[in-house]
C-alpha cells in the first residue's frame, strides 16, 4: 500500500525560531507509524532545519532547484547542494514558479533528472487554473503536465516521483476543491498511469494541495487516489501543521 505523505510547504516563509519550533514539536514519536511527513523550508534554513529535525519524524525538503551541475547562475541552488544538506524532496513545478518565474514543463523535466540523479524525491506539481477549469480543460491540461515529465524518463525512475495535484484557484484562496472534485482529476491521474506502467500506477503517491487544513484532511484522504497533502499556508503553524499530520495517519 502507498505510505501517505504530508508536506509542508512554507513558500518564503519562516525564521530561525520556526525551525526550532518545529524541531521541539515533532520530537519524540507521536506520530502515526505509517506516515511520512516533510517540511520545506527556504533555503538559508536547510542546514539548521537538517540539525534541528535530526531525531524527529521530519524529512527535509526544498521548493525548488536549477538543473544545472553548477556554474554561472547568479542566485541558483542545484541538487547536489540540496542532497549535501539532507534534503530529501523538492519540489518541482509549482505554479508559482510556473506563473512567475516561467518555468515551463522543459524545465519541469531537467529538474527532474537533476533531482532524481542526486537521489532526491521530486515532487512534481501540476494544476489548472480558474479559466482553465471553466472552460472544461482541467483533465487535458492536468495530465498534459504530467505526461510531459513522466514520458520521457526511464520506467524505473518514474517510480521515485511522487505528483501533487494543486488546483490553482485552490492554493492560498480558502476555496479547497471538494473531496470529490479532487478525487475526480485525481482519478484521471491514476488511470493515466495504468496506460502506462500498472505498477506505476498502484504505487506512485498523489498528494492533493489547495488550502488544505487540519479540518479538511481527513476528508480528503478518505478518496481512494489521494494519498496525502501538500500544505501551504497550514503547515506555517506547528499546531496546525501537527493536527493535519495526525489526521493523514
Ligand atoms: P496553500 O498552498 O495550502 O496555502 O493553498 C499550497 C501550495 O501552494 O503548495
Amino acid at each position: 500500500m502507498r505510505t501517505p505523505l504530508i508536506a509542508g510547504n512554507w513558500k518564503m516563509n519562516g525564521s530561525a525560531e520556526r525551525i526550532r519550533a518545529f524541531g521541539d514539536a515533532f520530537a519524540g514519536d507521536r506520530l502515526p507509524a505509517a506516515l511520512d511527513v516533510a517540511v520545506m523550508p527556504p533555503f538559508p534554513y536547510l542546514q539548521a532545519a537538517q540539525h534541528a529535525f535530526a531525531g524527529t519524524p521530519l524529512a527535509l525538503g526544498a521548493q525548488a532547484l536549477n538543473p544545472e551541475p553548477a556554474g554561472a547562475h547568479t542566485g541558483e541552488v542545484n541538487a547536489a547542494m540540496l542532497a549535501e544538506f539532507g534534503v530529501a524532496y523538492v519540489l518541482v513545478g509549482h505554479s508559482e514558479r510556473r506563473q512567475h518565474y516561467g518555468e515551463t514543463d522543459a524545465d519541469a523535466c531537467r529538474q527532474v533528472e537533476a533531482a532524481l540523479a542526486f537521489g532526491l524525491t521530486p515532487v512534481l506539481c501540476v494544476g489548472e487554473t480558474l479559466a482553465q477549469r471553466e472552460a472544461g480543460a482541467t483533465r487535458e491540461v492536468v495530465l498534459g503536465q504530467v505526461a510531459a515529465v513522466l514520458d520521457p524518463l526511464e520506467a524505473a525512475l518514474r517510480k521515485r516521483l511522487v505528483v501533487a495535484y494543486e488546483p490553482v484557484w485552490a492554493i492560498g484562496t480558502g476555496l479547497t476543491a471538494t473531496p470529490e472534485e479532487a478525487q475526480a482529476t485525481m482519478g484521471d491521474i491514476r488511470a493515466w498511469l495504468e496506460t502506462r506502467d500498472a505498477e506505476l500506477a498502484q504505487s506512485l503517491r498523489l498528494l492533493y494541495g489547495g488550502s488544505m487544513k487540519a479540518d479538511n484532511t481527513a476528508a480528503l484522504l478518505a478518496q481512494p487516489d489521494i494519498d496525502g497533502g501538500l500544505v501551504g499556508g497550514a503547515s506555517l503553524q506547528v499546531d496546525e501543521f501537527y493536527a493535519i499530520c495526525q489526521s493523514a495517519g
